[in-house]
């Protein structure tokens, strides 16, 4: 297995850190039943602010990496992601993940449609653009595998294997995360990628529920792995990962009308994303002695890519109707505690036998992402401040802090 090698900064001491994008999704009308307006207002590239539900005079503003409003296109989330993906050709792990309530718009993001694609289908397609444009006299062959899995109900299902069983999470003694029994594909360009990508998408499961008609009941996560292998003795291999992760959103039952099996799933999406925000607490406490990573199937999976090993990007998807106001709230105060992770990149790499890893296929196939469709509507950017209804119903969870820079 491939050990891990420090990466030397020589002089310039260079770490890296989660980059938070927070991205608004358009107004819904269909999700404001009391026509109470956005809550959320863009400022600039970088800012945002929201009603503060103390006094309705007042709002809280909050800086992230880059804030995408409501008129975004997919392309343009992208490129929050794209300067992260060079790491995986050199045997680095890096990850992105959708985080934020129900309905808010994750799986748009991540996933996209077919005429929208979103930051999954673009990144492979972007992966195989480099390795491509990588020339031979290089000197190393670059292999390009997959695996897709979905974490429902605190169970590791196989999306490429449907009707598979829960599988183990392992951790080998060089501290790399290991599934032993998933599918991992050898793909060889984006149409490949896409084959079975389209197919294994459709056995996550879904469901409707008072939010969102089609809402993610599950975390979804799409591995890909780069192996380049050196053609020349000592025949070097340095194994890069990259995550996509969907994740299922965040949820308060007294508005998802959830019961029974719903209420059940609620309940493992909840705990195991309330865990990855101690595991971001943990990760961000210079005293914390024990990162609970272990505590949650989801933490443990990104265990080597959050907080130490990897490039990360966290898009925060928030919505801005009046009733996701707490959710928002949380969502914003959960991605500025991110701001602060620092990460410490390493190489993956070992030196092989002189097996020569299957090359890539220099394919020109499929045609670049397209733009995304006609821009949504614009209405309710502005904030709306109606004092009465300011009063909250419930005591929210949370405190008011700015985000630090
Ligand atoms: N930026 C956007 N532009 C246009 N439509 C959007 C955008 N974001 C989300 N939507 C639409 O909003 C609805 C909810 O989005 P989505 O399913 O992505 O939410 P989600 O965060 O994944 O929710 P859940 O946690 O329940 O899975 C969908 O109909 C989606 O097409
Ligand atoms: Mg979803």
């Amino acid at each position: 297995m491939a050990q891990r090698v420090a990466v030397s900064d020589g002089a310039n001491k260079k770490v890296s850190r989660v980059w938070v994008a927070v991205r608004l999704r358009p107004y819904m009308g269909t999700q404001d039943e009391k026509d109470e307006g956005s809550c959320v207002r863009g400022l600039d590239s970088k800012n945002l602010e929201i009603i503060n539900w103390r006094n309705a005079t007042e709002t809280v503003k909050y800086s992230f990496d880059v804030f995408h409003g409501e008129q975004t296109t997919q392309q343009e989330v992208f490129l929050s992601v794209k300067p992260i993906l060079p790491h995986i050709l050199t045997g680095q792990n890096a990850s992105v993940f959708a985080y934020g309530p129900t309905g808010a718009g994750k799986t748009h993001t991540m996933m996209g449609s077919s005429n929208q694609p979103g930051v999954i289908p673009r990144a492979v397609r972007e992966v195989f653009k480099m390795v491509n444009a990588k020339n031979e006299d290089e000197g190393w062959d670059y292999s390009i595998g997959m695996s897709y899995l979905e974490i429902y109900n605190e169970k590791v299902l196989d999306l490429l294997s449907p009707g598979s069983q829960d599988l183990p999470i392992r951790e080998d003694k060089d501290k790399n995360i290991l599934i032993p029994g998933l599918t991992h594909t050898t793909i060889t360009s984006f149409s490949d990628f896409d084959k079975h990508f389209v197919p294994a998408s459709l056995n996550r499961t879904t469901a409707s529920t008072k939010i969102n008609q089609r809402s993610s009941r599950s975390h979804a996560v799409l591995l890909l792995k780069v192996v380049r292998t050196q053609h020349a003795p000592p025949h070097r291999q340095q194994t890069g990962k990259l995550y996509l992760i969907d994740l299922a959103g965040s949820e308060d039952n007294r508005r998802t009308g959830n019961q029974g099996i719903r209420l059940k799933e609620s309940g493992a999406i909840n705990l195991s994303l309330f865990t990855l925000s101690k595991v971001v607490d943990s990760l961000n406490s210079s005293t914390a002695v024990r990162v609970p990573y272990r505590d949650s199937k989801l933490t443990r999976l990104l265990q080597d890519s959050l907080g130490g090993s990897a490039h990360s990007v966290m898009i925060t998807n928030i919505a801005p109707e009046y009733k996701f106001y707490f959710d928002t709230f949380g969502a914003l105060n959960f991605a500025s505690k991110s701001k602060l992770i620092v990460n410490k990149p390493f190489i993956c790499e070992t030196v092989a036998v002189a097996v020569p890893a299957l090359p890539v296929k220099r394919a020109r196939n499929g045609q670049e992402a397209g733009r995304s469709g006609p821009s949504h509507r614009r209405r309710g950017r502005g904030t709306r401040r109606k004092p009465n209804r300011m009063v909250p119903r419930f005591r929210p969870i949370y405190t008011v802090r700015q985000n630090r820079q």
